[in-house]
């Protein structure tokens, strides 16, 4: 299939490039750089010796957007392209409801009106709010978001279910996230994040290379088992596959289709610290700080109907994630920066 990336030079999006590309489909990328760097897309042409159409440029273009679909046969979108720091949003609302909500109805009108109705999108755990079950299933109900980040993915959800009812032509596939580490084997892409990192294992590795003291560990009295909070930590690599098992579920013509992507097992923050010292050789200093707000104690998936329905299943445990990771740090202390 011919694929139209948004957010392609992403975390997540330059590792599902990479899988599209080995498994034999063509890519198309559309991002706006807002967070990330074209070189991300440069390696991802190195790893997989194959070329493709990078527009530098926002999806909130519909000009652009229309430009792409008359010079590309798009069969699908696969759609990251989103703001998604948690603190920034509570801070920058509207830029998080614009870019998110009104890129995403932006890209969708721009589909329609080039017959292309064939769309895979990012959501998250985050939909969830604080679980009504653990592990949580696909049924369990959504929750209240603590923050507008959250808010854009639930909302997107109910605007592109609102798409499919109205119109059946569609096929649409919400895959919510849990929380995607680790890098490629090669250590040539990860994540970069801006600044000080909001999340954890980016967190840990800045301190592994020194550019941070030590970690703050926020809160160790949640009803946990060490009191830290637990979470559904899936490498990017399997992420980027379940994407390509999903596109194939698109060739189906399955319509409306939801699924968690997570390994189903839970670590807590202490457990995280733990594997990665234990995988890299590497002491990471902590120190016990208050909850962060909006934070929960427990969050991780039963991802058997991804299994049942996909074939598709996480392959990477937690060591490998963490010797990824920090493979990926090490090799570019300063990202995509020289
Ligand atoms: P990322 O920031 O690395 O990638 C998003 C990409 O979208 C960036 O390259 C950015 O430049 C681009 N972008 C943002 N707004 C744009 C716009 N208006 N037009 C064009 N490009 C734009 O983030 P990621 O971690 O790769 O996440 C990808 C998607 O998955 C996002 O939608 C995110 O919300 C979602 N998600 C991420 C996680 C996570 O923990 N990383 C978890 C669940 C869901
Ligand atoms: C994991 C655990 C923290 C940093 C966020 C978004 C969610 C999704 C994934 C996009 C928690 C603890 C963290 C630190 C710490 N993104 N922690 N010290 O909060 O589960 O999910 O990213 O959709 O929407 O909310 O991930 O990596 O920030 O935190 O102790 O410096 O690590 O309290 O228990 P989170 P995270």
């Amino acid at each position: 299939m011919k694929v139209l990336v948004t957010g392609g030079a992403g975390f997540i999006g330059s590792h599902t490039c990479v899988e599209l590309l080995e498994n034999g489909h063509e890519v198309v990328v559309v991002d706006n750089l807002s967070n990330s760097s074209e070189k991300s897309l440069e390696r991802v042409k190195e790893l997989t010796g194959k070329d493709f159409a990078f527009y530098k440029g926002d999806i909130l273009d519909d000009e652009l957007l229309n430009k792409i679909f008359k010079e590309n046969d798009i069969d699908c979108c696969i759609h990251f392209a989103g703001l998604k720091a948690v603190g920034e949003s509570v801070a920058k609302p509207w830029e998080y409801y614009n870019n998110n909500i009104s890129g995403t109805l932006n890209l969708v009108k721009v589909m329609k009106e080039n017959g292309c109705k064939n769309i895979i999108f990012s959501s998250s755990a985050t939909v969830y709010g604080d679980p009504q079950e653990i592990p949580i299933t696909e049924n369990c109900p959504k929750g209240q978001c603590t923050n507008p980040y959250g808010w854009t993915k639930s909302m997107l959800e109910q605007i592109l279910m609102d798409i499919y009812n109205s119109d059946k032509e569609w096929n649409i596939i919400l895959l919510r996230y849990f929380n995607p580490i680790g890098a490629h084997k090669s250590g040539r892409i990860g994540e970069n994040p801006n600044g000080i990192p909001n999340n954890l294992m980016p967190y840990i590795t800045q301190v592994a290379v020194g550019k941070l003291e030590k970690l703050g560990v926020f809160g160790n009295d949640y009803d946990t088992p060490d009191g830290t909070g637990v979470r559904d930590y899936i490498h990017v690599v399997d992420l980027a596959k379940g994407h390509v098992k999903a596109l194939k579920k698109i060739e189906e013509n399955a319509g409306l289709n939801i699924y968690n992507l997570g390994t189903g097992q839970g670590y807590s923050v202490l457990d995280i610290v733990k594997n990665f010292e234990e995988a890299t050789g590497v002491k990471i200093p902590y120190v016990i700080k208050e909850r962060r707000p909006g934070d929960i104690a427990t969050s991780y998936c039963n991802p058997d109907k991804a299994y049942k329905e996909l074939g598709w299943k996480a392959e990477n445990g937690i060591k490998e994630m963490c010797a990824d990771s920090w493979n990926w740090q090490k090799n570019n202390p300063k990202g995509y920066e020289e």
